[in-house]
């Protein structure tokens, strides 16, 4: 029970912390430092790059902030409707961010092997989502928590890139760029394998 509750926090603490990190690009001049300062200055000229690109980490963040509080159970029975709506609001910000996430993806930094990582990843979060709201519509319950499951933990790549990130390059003593590759990938497939076994061990 105490190892479930730490589980618990830890994972609430990561979502929380991830959700709320595109606010630095409000904060901090991001363009110099973060990600954004190795891209040329072409693509950072680019108006539907800009939309693109701040549609996905605004709205991602929503999604990340949101998507966990629908797991719990005891909340579910007690507020159904306050579930429903944050459900809607859930599936929208996903279809904004996973639809500007792919349209970045292919202007990724890296090899094509990156963005296809990342290409991928979006596809599944947008399918896994729809199938999410599609079942529920059908009113197919148990498979509605099947698909939510796997699109939270698509949607909880944004907090375990940052995770295998900095270990990467310290772990195996590989550059940045062969590390973001690897990470394009690791930073969901395992998220996928958990979300699987999850949904075997809770018998849905
Ligand atoms: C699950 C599907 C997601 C996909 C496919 C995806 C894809 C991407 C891609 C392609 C980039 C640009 C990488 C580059 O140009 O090298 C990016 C950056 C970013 N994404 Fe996502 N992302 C996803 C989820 C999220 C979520 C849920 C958040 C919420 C916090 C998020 C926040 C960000 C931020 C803040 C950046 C800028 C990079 C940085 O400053 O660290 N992403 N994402």
């Amino acid at each position: 029970m105490i190892a479930k509750n730490i589980t618990w926090v830890i994972f609430l603490v990561l979502a929380i912390a991830i959700g709320f990190y595109p606010i630095m690009y409000l904060i901090v001049d991001m363009k110099s430092n973060g990600l954004l300062a190795s891209k040329d200055t072409d693509l950072l000229s680019s108006t539907i790059y800009n939309i693109g690109f701040y549609s996905h980490i605004y709205f991602g963040g929503i999604a990340l902030l949101i998507g966990w509080s629908q797991f719990s159970k005891k909340w579910r029975a007690k507020y159904l409707n306050t579930h429903r709506v944050i459900g809607k609001i859930y599936v929208i910000t996903v279809l904004l961010s996973g639809i500007s996430g792919l349209y970045i993806a292919f202007h990724a930094s890296g090899a094509n092997l990156t963005k296809l990582g990342f290409g991928l990843l979006a596809v599944l979060w947008l399918f896994t989502t729809v199938m999410a709201f599609v079942t529920i519509k059908n009113k197919q319950i148990l498979k509605h928590q099947q698909w939510m499951i796997r699109s939270y933990a698509l949607c909880f790549a944004a907090v375990t890139l940052r995770l295998w990130l900095p270990l990467l390059p310290a772990i195996f003593k590989i550059d940045f760029s062969q590390a973001y590759a690897i990470v394009a990938w690791l930073c969901w497939v395992p998220n996928l394998v958990f979300a699987e076994i999850l949904i075997k061990k809770l018998k849905l």
